[in-house]
């Protein structure tokens, strides 16, 4: 799949996912979520850019963080994602945040070094060139700034991993190229260090994905997440046979109390060189 064309498909699917995103995941991500916030440690005053920032499950703490002296400017590629965040941030009462739709790889109408701190939890594993992103990310900072970013983990950690060549055998492509690959190794404190990151620390942690039934398991998945947008167009019978694989995929997980499906998540804090020549 091009990149033009694997944006749109982010795009589009996640606004149809938009609704049942929170209910699928929010607990699941609670962990990386913790990580990437403490890892951010954001202060009074300062002023943050959460990019790929869906219902803003990261931007709402952070405008709550950096408090009213303090400004969050929150991205998406998703109009509907965008929606979702303002919604929310009227709803918790929270008057410092601005958002936008932007693609994390190209924002430009945020200036050069006229940020503290960026996050990106759980998106660049969706960006066609997460490189980009990172170096988008040095940009906006100030000297001295840094920038946190959550991805998932190695493959083999994650138990619904099976969703994404379940979904991609019927569609005849790949919905989601990348996925794993930052999660690899050293792979993401390497691309932090090559885009111009110093002083990078890196956190692998395991998570649990609780889901109390097979419906809440499928809705997550082909529902609420990636896979939206090629799931919106199956027939009946198709989504059938792809349920059937997937609960199969993820059968050995099941317990008395519902599913119980692993996950690993990979976060990294990198800092930008105070003597930024090299940008
Ligand atoms: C799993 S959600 C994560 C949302 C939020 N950061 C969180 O941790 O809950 C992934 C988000 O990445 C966004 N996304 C995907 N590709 C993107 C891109 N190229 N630029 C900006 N956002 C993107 C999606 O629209 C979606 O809202």
């Amino acid at each position: 799949m091009d990149a033009r064309m694997q944006r749109r498909v982010q795009r589009y699917g996640w606004d149809r996912a938009a609704d049942a995103y929170e209910p699928g995941w929010k607990n699941s991500l609670a962990d990386a979520h913790a990580e990437t916030l403490r890892l951010a440690a954001a202060r009074p005053g300062e002023r943050a850019l959460d990019l790929a920032c869906g219902t803003g499950l990261i931007s709402l703490p952070l405008c709550a963080a950096v408090g009213p002296g303090g400004h969050v400017t929150a991205t998406d590629l998703s109009d509907e994602m965008v929606a979702a965040v303002q919604r929310n941030a009227v709803a918790q009462g929270l008057g410092n945040l601005q958002a936008f739709r932007a693609d994390a790889e190209h924002v430009p109408t945020v200036a050069d070094g006229s940020v503290d701190l960026v996050t990106c939890a759980l998106g660049l594993m969706y960006m066609p060139d997460p490189d980009r992103s990172a170096a988008e990310s040095l940009r906006v900072l100030r000297p001295g700034g840094r920038a946190v970013v959550a991805v998932w983990g190695e493959r083999s950690k994650c138990g619904w991993a099976d969703i994404f060549p379940i979904v991609d055998a019927r569609v005849k492509s790949s919905v989601c190229p990348l996925f794993f690959r930052l999660g690899t190794g050293s792979t993401l404190p390497q691309l932090l260090q090559e885009a111009g990151f110093t002083g990078i620390r890196t956190t692998r942690l395991s998570c649990t994905l609780p889901y109390p039934d097979a419906d809440s398991a499928l809705e997550a998945a082909f529902v609420g997440g990636p896979v939206a947008l090629a799931y919106n167009r199956f027939d009946a019978s198709t989504r059938a046979a792809a349920h059937a694989e997937y609960l199969a995929s993820i059968a050995r997980y099941r317990t008395s109390r519902g599913y119980r499906i692993p996950g690993e998540f990979v976060v990294c804090r990198g800092t930008k060189p105070r003597d930024d020549s090299r940008v």
